[in-house]
């Protein structure tokens, strides 16, 4: 009796969804088009809760070795064959000594050095810092600091370094330089530099703005060293604590490289290159904007000017928006824009490049560096653009890979983590994007700590607190069998080569710009010399058929696979059609009493974009009296146990 009112709730329920589904329907192409699991496409799955008891630092990428620092150990993979994992242990310098009590430091910075298998890292026991490099070819590595690090190790021994903030190594011939960020309302707030020179953020009035850093980008001149900046990303707290204010507020912050701090009375080891400006990120149209920065990501050019970042930013209506910017446009502002509170007449005198040598800049400016940084111009996206997407998941990482492809013009791939342990994978085309796919590689919800690609061989890590997992971010093949499906998909990493959706070469097929299908049709020899193409038409569909005979007044339901949730799904009987919502798994259709009107062909056709496809095709029959109702009851539960399925995703 409960089981026949649990299925009929379950019924009940199946409907309305379909009709919210449909109604929905105008939204979908926000939606991802695709949602790969780990059934749909290849996951490496590698636990690390075995090895580490924290979550990892860092995952770090050399050669065909990927790498899960933790703070004591570190476990190496080989990309090819994951299952044989090798941990090693940092063996500190310190530590050798018997007479060194707490030896307990934890690692919080990792760097990959120039030369190959050297890494640099730095542990914090809390109360001092240390920092080495490690020869990672070695089955236990000594932490020894080479000579040219040497000046680090001894700058930052009183600093203590904060879990997951931003660093960069800088290298040169003879030293090296180590840049790290504080975040907080405390007085280290800002950016620090360790080696040769230790600098750190200069205190004006002893107040402290609570700051969190998201990024550290380097911006190397080449052609003038001296002009080599560090640009870093930053949310701040707002002042303004007024009803319809926002809680944090964009930064973006330079330093000069050569800056080394003013002379012993004025600004001593405290930058006096430094200026802040806002970050833009709105839609004037929709007058949504932006505020709380969440993370940023870095496509560096050959020309310092085209570099771009990616700024990820969340609102407090719990939406997301990526907005670019390039340093042209940052650069632009910090050499042009007056300081905010001076006209341009009283801050005239102030140097906008790096000075060679910053102890000797004239007391009077330095007073003036010392009374503003911020300048009164807004960093705007590149183009005065809007983001290139709002919508309403909650990301928390950005990843763009901008290697540039072979036949497509530039279409750089965004990956985005989600708040549930997802990663979507968005095109850009221009000014706006396209989500190819949403990727789920853990089986459950989590956190999501850190996304990484290798990018010759498209493998995606993603890393929970406990897991690493690697997925195969051009498996092009699960994008379909026809040439029109892998067109639909405008995978930048994929085309069709004639017989398969395979990742890109000079001789695949794609239409990034367009996803427009008839290329298949229309392929022309110019393009693709010497390739003959078969195409997939509604024709040879590979479709399940089935013969089916049902009982009368029984109920059955007819399953259609859903793949694309661009597509529409409409099943077709006689002269009716009954189209399904996009975001299911399956298509459903119910035959509520079975007739003499429900007998005949049953048909599911996908559309998109103007392509057409038969996904399946049945044909039901209606029983003869004689047969008896034996099958019916079997028949509701396993269609009950395929609908719990299909609704439970
Ligand atoms: C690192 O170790 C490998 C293997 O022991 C050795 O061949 C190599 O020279 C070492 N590299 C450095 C920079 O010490
Ligand atoms: C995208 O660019 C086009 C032309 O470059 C412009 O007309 C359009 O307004 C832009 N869209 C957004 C959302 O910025
Ligand atoms: C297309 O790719 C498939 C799968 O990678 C391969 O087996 C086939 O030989 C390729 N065909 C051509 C014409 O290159
Ligand atoms: C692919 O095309 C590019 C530019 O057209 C060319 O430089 C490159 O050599 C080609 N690669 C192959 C493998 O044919
Ligand atoms: C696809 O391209 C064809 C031929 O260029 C064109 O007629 C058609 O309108 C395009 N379709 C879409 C959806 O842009």
């Amino acid at each position: 009796m409960s089981d026949k009112l649990d299925g009929k709730m379950v019924l009940t329920v199946y409907l309305l969804f379909s009709c919210l589904s449909s109604l929905t329907e105008a939204n979908s192409r926000h939606l991802p088009r695709m949602i790969f699991t780990d059934k749909e496409t290849a996951m490496k799955r590698l636990s690390l809760s075995g090895y580490l008891h924290h979550a990892p630092v860092q995952i770090v990428l050399e050669g065909d070795t990927v790498t899960a620092v933790g703070q004591k150990s570190l476990i190496s993979f080989n990309i090819q064959n994951p299952k044989t994992p090798v941990e090693r242990s940092v063996l500190w310098e310190e530590c050798s000594k018997p007479s060194e009590s707490d030896c307990n430091y934890k690692i919080s910075v990792v760097h990959k050095r120039e030369e190959a298998n050297q890494m640099f890292v730095c542990g914090t026991n809390g109360r001092e810092t240390v920092c080495c490099d490690m020869n990672f070819s070695e089955q236990s590595p000594e932490c020894i600091p080479s000579e040219k690090l040497r000046n680090i190790k001894e700058s930052i021994k009183d600093f203590i370094i904060m879990e997951g903030e931003p660093s960069a190594l800088v290298e040169s011939t003879g030293s090296a330089d180590l840049y790290i960020t504080y975040s907080g309302s405390k007085e280290y707030v800002g950016i620090h530099k360790f080696g040769k020179n230790r600098v750190r953020p200069a205190t004006r009035d002893k107040v402290y703005i609570e700051q969190h850093y998201v990024g550290l980008v380097l911006s190397r001149r080449r052609d003038i060293p001296l002009q080599d900046r560090v640009y870093a990303f930053y949310k701040e707290k707002n002042r303004d604590t007024g009803l319809h204010s926002e809680m944090w507020l964009p930064f973006v912050t330079q330093i000069c490289m050569a800056d080394t701090g003013g002379p012993k009375n004025l600004l001593q080891f405290s930058w006096t290159s430094q200026m802040n400006a806002r970050l833009f990120c709105g839609d004037p149209a929709s007058r949504q904007h932006f505020s709380e920065l969440v993370d940023v990501a870095t496509v560096h050019a050959d020309q310092w000017q085209d570099t771009r970042v990616y700024a990820l930013f969340t609102n407090e209506w719990g939406m997301s928006a990526v907005c670019v910017y390039t340093i042209r446009d940052i650069d632009n502002i910090f050499t042009t824009s007056p300081f905010k509170g001076y006209s341009t007449v009283d801050s005239g005198k102030r140097p906008r490049t790096c000075a060679s040598d910053s102890t000797k800049i004239p007391l009077e400016t330095l007073r003036m560096i010392e009374m503003t940084s911020e300048m009164e111009k807004w960093v705007r996206p590149v183009d005065d653009s809007g983001p290139l997407f709002i919508n309403h998941h909650h990301y928390t990482h950005i990843h763009v890979d901008s290697s540039q492809h072979k036949r497509n013009d530039h279409h750089p791939v965004l990956f985005l983590s989600l708040y549930n342990g997802g990663i979507h994978k968005m095109m850009q085309n221009k000014n706006s994007t396209f989500v190819i796919a949403e990727y789920q590689p853990f089986n459950h919800k989590t956190i999501i700590f850190s996304i990484t690609l290798h990018p010759s061989s498209k493998k995606l890590y993603v890393n929970s607190g406990s897991e690493l997992v690697q997925l195969d971010v051009a498996n092009c093949a699960q994008y379909g069998d026809s040439c029109e499906e892998c067109i639909l998909a405008r995978d930048p990493y994929c085309g069709w080569n004639g017989t398969h959706c395979t990742p890109e070469t000079n001789d695949t097929l794609q239409d990034v710009t367009q996803g427009n299908h008839t290329v298949c049709m229309s392929v022309s020899k110019v393009q693709l010399p010497g390739k003959v193409f078969r195409y997939s038409t509604d024709a040879h569909a590979d479709k399940a058929k089935g013969s089916i005979t049902l009982p009368s007044q029984s109920k059955y339901f007819l399953q259609c696979p859903v793949s694309s949730h661009h597509a529409q799904y409409t099943w077709h009987h006689l002269d009716s059609s009954t189209s399904c919502g996009s975001r299911e798994q399956q298509c459903l259709l119910l035959i509520n009493s079975m007739g003499p009107e429900q007998v005949g062909t049953y048909e599911c056709v996908l559309e998109e974009m103007g392509y057409r496809r038969v996904l399946a095709q049945y044909q039901i029959q209606l029983e003869s009296r004689a047969a008896g109702h034996s099958s019916s009851p079997l028949v509701w539960v396993c269609l009950m146990a395929v609908l719990i399925k299909s609704l439970s995703h």
